[in-house]
């Protein structure tokens, strides 16, 4: 299988990168809402609201470097040809939500990162290593940035739905294949526009 995009289909590096952020986001999403609901003392499957804190920022923080090889796999090489089973409305649509997508993998992880260093909340990487504060105590912009946060989960949300559910009509309705082309050392059927 091809490292990078063609016309071809998706290359092993956009394949690889587009099942880890889905991984990552996954967690991202369940830690997250967690963490904001559990108290101080309490703890969820053995990790305090302390150490939910501390992951979410700290692989939020990972899919961040993730997005960048993601969006130059993107970059580099062609992308593939539209699947043939797709209808305009669809091409349309799918075009329009991998612009959220994208906006939304770096977006978030940003937002977030200010949110804590504006408000003074920092990071320590994986419980390990405090980054320094490039940004000092800005309340304001962390008020802005939270809410920035919060309401950019809430429409990558929307957005993941609808790019979850058009691949699942046509994988399970159409019977197209169409998941298999972001699957490894598969192609899926349309192939050619
Ligand atoms: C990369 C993808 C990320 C996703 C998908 C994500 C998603 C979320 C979600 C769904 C929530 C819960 C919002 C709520 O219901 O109140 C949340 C909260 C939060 N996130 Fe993230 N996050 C990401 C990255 C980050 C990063 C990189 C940081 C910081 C370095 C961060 C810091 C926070 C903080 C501090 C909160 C709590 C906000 C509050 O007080 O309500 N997040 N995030
Ligand atoms: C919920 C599970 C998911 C499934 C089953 C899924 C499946 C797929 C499939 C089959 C394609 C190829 C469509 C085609 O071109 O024919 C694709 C592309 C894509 N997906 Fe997903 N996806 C999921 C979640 C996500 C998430 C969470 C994100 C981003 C946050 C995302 C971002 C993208 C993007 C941007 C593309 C276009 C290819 C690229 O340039 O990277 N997907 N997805």
């Amino acid at each position: 299988m091809a490292l990078f995009n063609s016309s071809e289909g998706y290359g092993a590096l956009t394949k690889l990168l587009h099942w880890l952020i889905v991984a990552l986001f996954a967690f991202q999403y369940v830690a997250g809402n967690i963490m904001v609901r559990i108290g101080p003392d309490d703890t969820i499957l053995a990790l305090s609201q302390d150490a939910y804190y501390n992951w979410h920022k700290s692989i939020g923080l990972v899919a961040l470097v993730l997005a960048v090889f993601r969006l130059m796999a993107r970059k580099t090489g062609q992308l593939p040809n539209w699947a043939p089973t797709l209808s305009r409305r669809e091409q349309a649509f799918i075009h329009r939500n991998e612009q959220v997508l994208y906006t939304a993998m770096f977006v978030l992880p940003v937002a977030g990162f200010v949110y804590v260093m504006a408000g003074g909340y920092g990071v320590r990487l994986f419980g390990m290593t405090d980054l320094p504060n490039p940004i000092g105590e800005l309340p304001a912009l962390a008020t802005g940035a939270k809410w920035v946060h919060i309401a950019g989960g809430y429409i990558l949300l929307a957005s993941i739905l609808g790019h979850f559910g058009l691949v699942l009509r046509h994988q399970l309705l159409m019977r197209d294949r169409l998941l298999h082309r972001m699957l490894p050392g598969r192609h899926g059927d349309g192939r050619q526009a």
